[in-house]
Order: C-alpha cells, then structure tokens, then sequence
C-alpha cells in the first residue's frame, strides 16, 4: 500500500524517533509499505516519520545504481550490494569516517528542494533488522549518505539543517513557502 508522505512542516518531522522494541507482524506490513511507497516516488531512502509514525525504522535501496558505492562490509565481511537491498533497519546507531563529501541531496518531505550537503564519506552503521538480527554494515558513497540522511530524520534532523548558511539563505523562501501549506 501507498502511504502519504508528511511534508516539510509537519511537527512529526522534528521529533526524535522512539526505539522499535517489538517487531509485530504490523511493523513488518509497515516496512512493505514503506519500500512501496519509497519506489513509487522514486526516492532512494524512507524514514517512519516521513510517514507520519514516530519510530526509529528506515528504508534504503540504492541498487539501481551498483557503481554509487565502492565497498560494502556487512559484519566485517564483503558483500553484494543486490543481496541487502531493499535495506530495511530500525534503531540505527552510526560511527562515521573523518573525510568528508558533498553530494547534491533532496528529501521526499521537501518538494523542489534539492541542496548540497557536505557528510562524512564513510559510515559504520549497526543496524537492527525486523528477523532480530543486528548487523555492521560499512559502506561510503550514495548507500553511506543515504544510511545517514535516513537516520537524522529518525532524530528529527532534516538535510536542509546541514546546509551552508549561503545554502540555506538562498532557499529560505522556497522552505517558508513549503511550511505554509
Ligand atoms: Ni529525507
């Protein structure tokens, strides 16, 4: 099913998530229809308050691009990127490289908005999946920035936070526009 998207103003964008303690059989209907809804936008990651649910889970697919990355470690061992994507996570906790990248970025919750943000490269990300697993995946590039997009928004961090102050000067008005509606 496809779930509307909150948009930039919406109060649930600015919290900071609850952990996922229980992963019932409606958190795994959720997280199908997140992926869903992600891929029906075209978009390449998904958090829980993007719809409207105060909870630390996450979706992440980049594998329409293989070349977006150029390694990938799932618990210190090398991996394909086809076989952990869709990436769906919950309660992320992130340790991240010292070099840093800027990449251009959007946000399904901030139409016509696109910006570039300046991240670390690399990321260690432990995350926990919905089969109780809890896993390491090391990574850099687009799944990297994606992992750490998704997560600020499960802290009620948005990319436009991270934005340059000339960045964010120049689309002021467009965010002002978008907060109104
Ligand atoms: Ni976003």
């Amino acid at each position: 099913m496809i779930l509307e998207i909150t948009q930039y103003g919406h109060p649930v964008l600015r919290k900071k998530c609850r952990p996922v303690t229980e992963v019932s059989d409606e958190l795994k209907a959720l997280a199908d229809d997140m992926v869903e809804t992600m891929r029906d936008a075209n978009g390449v990651g998904l958090a829980a308050p993007q719809i409207d649910r105060d909870l630390q889970m996450a979706v992440v697919d980049v594998s329409h691009d293989p070349e977006c990355i150029t390694y990938l470690r799932v618990d210190g061992e090398e991996a394909q990127l086809e076989d952990h994507m869709p990436l769906v996570f919950i309660n992320p906790s992130l340790e991240f490289g010292s070099e840093k990248e800027a990449a251009t970025e959007g946000c399904l919750s901030i139409d016509g908005v696109n910006a570039e943000v300046r991240r670390p490269a690399e990321v260690k990300a432990t995350l926990e999946l919905l089969d109780g697993r809890k896993i390491l995946v090391e990574t850099d590039g687009l799944l990297s920035r994606a992992i750490q997009h998704e997560t600020d928004h499960l802290n009620g961090i948005l990319f436009v936070d991270r934005l340059s102050t000339a960045a964010k000067v120049s689309i002021r008005r467009k965010l002002k526009r978008l907060a109104s509606h």
